[in-house]
């Protein structure tokens, strides 16, 4: 049961997260970083193991994977992982979609890390550059026409409805403020024919619909279900100057089974003694997977493009290495300038056995 107060064995700094004097600062944890949890203070680094079987950490370079919608217009995104709750894919779209989509599969958040362009829909066009976040509702028509041939969008297909987080103690401003975000204006498009397409997704079931006219016909709309599009340079980034926050603080939406977070340019923790990476854990409750959009961690370029998974149950961390870097290198940085994408998942991730299987 969880209790203000909590106990404390053995040796252990007096302030979490702060001061470890050699030891490894792990956390095991439920509900994410939300429910009971407690911190274990070890000799050696838990994230150096060999693993086997089934439950194996991966990673993947977007860049060496090829979505079929890379080559062919007519092709699809790569699916990645995925459970019950949620699909994650990759698209490389380098050329307009010779037809609409409407996904009855889930919500689409796309994540542009490549490419410029728009996603033509029923409610208007939704234009795109990267670091935008563009929500596609579950049902809605869309088409997506990209204006560079080099693109790279990670999809994350939630069955449930996008929601942002409830505002609670931050306030109505966090993670954004909702007046930034773009929402499109109706507009009635009549290029394309003689025949319109719209394929009907719902996760690995497809079919066809056709029409005499161009879908997106819509002279007005109203209500409070829409596409929208909201660029990470306008979130919000929560940070303590004495201690590491936990990953929740960096929520973006959340669905059912899902919490999506955006790790992004911030001050450094500044409190001396404070560790300013994220300590090593398990996720006791929920798989992991991070894609690296970019920027920089104590002058080290993160790879843009790796996208990684870590099953629950496995450690994970920044290594011991780039820890110790950050201590002695203390008064030199005073930022964090990473961009990562996270997402967290209830239910274990299945990897798609077409990617060759777990690396
Ligand atoms: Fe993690």
């Amino acid at each position: 049961m969880e209790s203000f107060v909590q106990l404390r064995k053995g040796t252990t700094p007096r302030h979490v997260h702060r001061d470890l004097d050699g030891l490894k600062d792990d956390e095991l944890g439920r509900m994410g970083f939300v429910g009971r949890q407690a911190q274990l203070y070890r000799r050696n680094d838990p994230t150096k193991f060999r693993a086997e079987g089934a439950l194996r950490p991966s990673h993947f370079k977007a860049d060496k994977l090829t979505p079929t919608d890379h080559t062919d217009p007519r092709g699809t995104p790569l699916p990645l992982y995925s459970n019950d709750d949620v699909r994650f894919l990759l698209s490389r779209r380098a050329e307009p979609m010779p037809f609409f989509v409407r996904n009855v599969g889930g919500d689409e958040l796309v994540f542009v890390h490549r490419g410029t362009g728009e996603f033509e829909t029923e409610f208007g066009r939704v234009p795109y550059e990267p670091g935008d976040w563009v929500l596609l509702p579950k049902g809605v028509t869309y088409r997506q026409v990209p204006s560079d041939a080099e693109n790279t969008f990670f999809i994350i297909e939630a069955a449930d409805e996008f929601r942002t987080p409830p505002a609670g103690i931050l306030g109505r401003h966090f993670p954004f403020d909702p007046s930034v975000v773009f929402i499109p204006e109706p507009e009635v498009l009549t290029d394309g024919g003689p025949e319109w397409e719209i394929r009907v997704i719902n996760r690995d079931l497809q079919g066809s619909i056709f029409y005499g006219h161009n879908p997106c016909d819509v002279e007005g709309w109203k209500g409070d279900y829409f596409p929208f599009k909201v660029n990470i340079r306008d979130y919000n980034a929560i940070l303590s100057e004495g201690v590491h926050l936990p990953p929740t603080v960096s929520t973006l939406m959340t669905a059912s089974g899902v919490v999506v977070l955006n790790f992004l340019p911030r001050p450094a923790e500044s409190r001396p003694g404070v560790e300013r990476l994220p300590w090593y854990h398990r996720n006791a409750d929920y798989d992991e997977v991070a894609f690296f959009h970019g920027g920089t961690l104590l002058g080290f370029p993160m790879v843009p493009g790796l996208i990684t998974h870590a099953p629950q149950g496995l450690h994970h961390g920044p290594p011991e290495e780039l820890r110790e870097l950050s201590r002695a290198q203390f008064g030199e940085f005073d930022r964090l300038e990473w961009v990562t994408i996270s997402v967290d998942v209830r239910r274990p991730l299945t990897v798609n056995p077409e990617l060759g299987g777990v690396k």
